[in-house]
């Protein structure tokens, strides 16, 4: 069985660990991978983006499943190209991937669907005035939005009027977020709890992983810009049973059918961002056409159904008479990151305190994951990108969970690194409250 997973981080990192937990042991390959994932995979030095190189790749590999992490190559029709070459892969074909490349897609299938969702309206570059007097008619707080992939930096809260006016002509009268911005959503602002749901579906069956939780501001008590997300726990109480229950009635069942009835069948992971207010309401603030990160190195660590079983399940169809056994338990990630990120750092700074053979072995309490890592000729790990690493904690409670990781983070040192201390905080106090 040889399997290829593509992309570079964390993310990846974790999906990596989780197939060489597979008893069907497979020979795994990662293109193009990280410091992490050369431990317990071959690493091919092809760019995630490059799918003709990668199809090339899989076909004379003889790979047997591939499963893609990041959300371009998807939105480029990674998926289409190796299913026309009978090769079993999981993920959306780039038209069902639309869900995350054109916000403008998505909110018009949610409002055909009767998924709840922001009130919005979108706009294209000659409409500057039109968006300005919808802005006006909202007022603020309101959220412009590129419509297309922006790195997960392309919504902007507006606070004031002035904010929202002057994003709107940096997006429509200037080239921030490039041809992302050609059209631009405008929506009302949601008060509440986020959280995060994912599926894996086949197109008509579907099963539901651990719920989670993001961090994606860079500073504690979440302030200052956003991130790709600087920690993230497992499951997320908010999200209690009867919450689940109604996302799958309300947003996931009509998703998956509202796709199937557009002709354009969903299928791999399913990633809804819902907004919990006050009065219980869900609405989605978006879809990701893949798995989260650092979500994803929360998530998988509670799995106990095999991951080349769950894989398979997707690609067969056969989704629907799987049941994924879970750990009934908390994981916790903690993301150490370069001085300066989310703006400009520095690489290449020596880290310390790895300890990669203790780390992630089977029955362990901590994980580290890589992502902007190299390894030096030396033998030594080096920074190499905005977010570094990710600290998993498991264990029986959340706390436990939280403590386990920020333990190993006091361990791991190189110069500039920078972390959240309240990771998991709004967690502890629901648990708290609900106890
Ligand atoms: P998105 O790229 O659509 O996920 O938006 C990024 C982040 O902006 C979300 O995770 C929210 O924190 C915030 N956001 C987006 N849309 C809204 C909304 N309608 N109301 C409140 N916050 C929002
Ligand atoms: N952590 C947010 C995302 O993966 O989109």
């Amino acid at each position: 069985m040889r399997v290829l997973v593509v992309g570079s981080g964390g993310r990846e990192h974790a999906i990596v660990h989780y197939l060489s937990r597979s008893r069907h042991a497979p020979e795994i390959f990662v293109a193009p991978g990280n410091a992490g994932t050369a431990r317990l995979a071959s690493n091919i030095s092809l760019p995630a983006r490059d799918i003709d190189e990668l199809l090339k790749f899989a076909k004379s590999k003889d790979i047997d499943l591939t499963i893609v992490g990041p959300e371009q190559p998807l939105a480029d029709g990674m998926v289409d190209s190796f299913e026309a070459a009978d090769l079993a892969i999981v993920g959306p074909s780039a038209a069902a991937a639309q869900l995350e490349s054109s916000k403008a897609f998505s909110k018009r299938f949610m409002s055909e669907h009767g998924i709840p969702t922001a009130g919005f309206s979108t706009f294209d570059r000659s409409q500057h005035e039109e968006a300005l007097a919808y802005a006006r008619k909202l007022g603020a707080p309101l959220v412009i939005k590129a419509s297309g992939l922006a790195a997960g930096k392309g919504a902007v809260v507006c606070e004031t009027m002035h904010q929202a006016e002057e994003t709107l002509v940096s997006m429509m009268k200037g080239r921030a977020f490039g041809d992302a911005a050609d059209e631009v959503v405008i929506e009302e602002f949601l008060h509440g709890e986020e959280a995060s749901l994912f599926a894996l579906t086949d197109g008509t069956g579907y099963c539901l992983l651990p719920s989670a939780q993001d961090h994606k501001r860079i500073g504690d008590g979440d302030v200052g810009p956003n991130t790709g997300g600087m920690g993230a726990y497992a499951p997320a109480p908010v999200l209690t049973d009867a919450l689940v229950a109604r996302a799958c009635a309300e947003v996931i069942e009509p998703t998956l059918e509202g796709m199937r009835t557009l002709g354009q069948p969903y299928r791999g992971f399913l990633y809804v961002g819902l907004m919990i207010g006050p009065d219980s309401r869900l609405n989605v603030i978006e879809y990701n056409c893949r798995l989260g990160d650092p979500e994803t190195q929360v998530v998988l660590p509670l799995l106990e159904t095999d991951a080349i079983d769950l894989f398979r399940a997707c690609t067969t169809r056969t989704l629907s008479s799987l049941e994924v056994k879970t750990y009934d338990g908390s994981a916790a990630i903690v993301v150490m990151a370069s001085d300066g990120y989310p703006g400009r750092y520095e690489k290449g700074k020596e880290i310390s305190g790895l300890n990669d053979d203790a780390d992630c072995e089977s029955g362990a309490t901590t994980c580290v994951y890589h992502a902007g890592t190299r390894r030096t000729p030396g033998g030594g790990t080096v920074t190499s990108g905005g977010r570094v690493l990710g600290v998993v904690g498991k264990a029986d409670n959340l706390r436990a969970a939280l403590d386990a990781a920020y333990q190993r983070v006091a361990t791991i040192k190189f110069p500039g690194a920078q972390y959240r201390n309240d990771i998991g905080q709004k967690g502890l106090k629901r648990i708290s409250s609900t106890t």
